[in-house]
């Protein structure tokens, strides 16, 4: 999968756009600043528009032509970016991040667990889980994410991710996409808000 990615980013346009997600924008903007945990990054986009908010970021990807993207990506925008090239079991990190954002980060469902407990391990206590990816009702429209519904979203699978969360808001939502060439049109996604 490695080798898929760093052909995508590869391309020289931006694979979801250079503008940060909504949803991860919106929720954001309501926020104070603090430390930002980004895995499975890509590109950059949702890395620059925090660090220009004035959060402190850190990001990971396992593709190093993603890096490259995003690094460019913070030059032109003036703000520099701790951005590591690692697998997301690899990474590790203080426990001291307020909040991380998950942004359509599909894996394969054996490691889909270790994944997230691992990360969500370097979220302070009181600090903050958003996520956003594809539900399985996504599967065959056409508007990106992964074509195998074993790696889709749905409310109970993102529930059980997150069950040591003290709150927590799981819920399924249609939108219109338009992120760059790869995420564009009617899309199913699931989306979560938790505090640890
Ligand atoms: C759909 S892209 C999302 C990129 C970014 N979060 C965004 O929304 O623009 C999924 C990303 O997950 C990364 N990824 C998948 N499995 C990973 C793993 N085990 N460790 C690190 N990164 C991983 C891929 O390299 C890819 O950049």
């Amino acid at each position: 999968m490695k080798d898929f990615w760093n052909q995508r980013y590869a391309e020289e346009a931006y694979a979801y756009g250079s503008e940060p997600n909504a949803f991860f924008k919106a929720q954001l903007d309501q926020r104070t600043p603090g430390r930002l945990l980004l895995p499975a990054e890509g590109e950059g986009r949702n890395a620059v528009y925090a660090a220009l908010q004035g959060w402190e970021v850190v990001a990971f990807d396992q593709s190093e032509s993603g890096k490259q993207k995003a690094l460019k990506l913070a030059a032109k925008a003036g703000v520099s970016l701790s951005y590591l090239v690692e697998d997301a079991l690899a990474v590790n990190f203080e426990p001291n991040f307020d909040l991380i954002f998950y942004g359509f980060f599909h894996t394969p469902p054996n490691v889909l667990q270790p994944i997230y407990t691992h990360l969500n391990s370097f979220l302070k206590p009181g600090g903050t889980i958003l996520l956003e990816g594809f539900s399985k009702r996504n599967l065959g429209r056409g508007s990106g994410g992964p074509q195998n519904e074993a790696m889709l979203f749905s409310t109970e699978s993102i529930s059980s991710l997150f069950d040591d969360c003290t709150a927590l808001e799981v819920w399924e939502e249609e939108t219109m996409l338009n992120e760059g060439p790869y995420h564009q049109g009617s899309a199913c996604l699931i989306r979560s808000i938790g505090v640890k």
